[in-house]
């Protein structure tokens, strides 16, 4: 059965080495769109979008995480906020976010690139906010690190399903 969907989810690995060869500015607008597709609460669509390509800012970012290594190969950067002023709910304005950044992995994934979400330099949004000349009601989310990936050897593993079921209830438990 041909499954693209389940096939973007279970073949995407976080790709954190890539070709120096650059990221076509229409692949990067194919990606976001993907993102601003995800559901949200009450469809406020919080979510705002800083797209790097250049070197200096990205070696700037570089500086703010243990990721720096992933931000440098990187040749293009989905910089991921929410609009604070347009969020309603903490928790539901999170959960959208994080809706909009696995639309824009499957899409890279479906491109042909590589990404990886990279969390860590969080620890240093403020800083993340001046480099890109942005006001704190942008709250920074995620980076995105794109790029043709330099091989595909990545694994990973997940624990059987059984791990995460608590309960079944109803249903003929065939
Ligand atoms: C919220 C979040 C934060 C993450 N932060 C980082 C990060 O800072 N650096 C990094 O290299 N990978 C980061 N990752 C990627 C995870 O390490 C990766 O998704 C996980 O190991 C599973 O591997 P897979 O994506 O190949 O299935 C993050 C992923 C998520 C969802």
């Amino acid at each position: 059965m041909n499954e693209p969907v389940q096939d973007a989810i279970r073949n995407r690995r976080s790709i954190r080495e890539f070709t120096g060869e650059p990221v076509a500015a229409d692949l990067l607008r194919r990606i976001v769109t993907a993102g601003i597709w995800a559901p949200s609460g009450l469809n406020n669509q919080p979510w705002r979008f800083v797209i790097v390509r250049d070197r200096e800012i990205r070696e700037q970012l570089a500086r703010q995480t243990t990721s720096a290594p992933v931000i440098l190969a990187a040749p293009a950067l989905i910089v991921v906020y929410l609009d604070t002023r347009v969020m309603y709910n903490a928790v539901k304005d999170h959960q959208s976010a994080g809706a909009c950044m696995q639309n824009m992995l499957l899409t890279a994934e479906e491109l042909g690139l590589g990404a990886v979400w990279l969390g860590q330099i969080l620890q240093n949004k403020d800083q993340v906010n001046a480099i890109l000349q942005l006001e704190n009601t942008y709250d920074l989310m995620a980076v995105l690190a794109l790029g043709h990936p330099l091989h595909r050897n990545q694994r990973s593993q997940r624990k059987p399903l059984a791990d995460f079921i608590l309960k079944e209830i109803g249903g003929n438990q065939e």
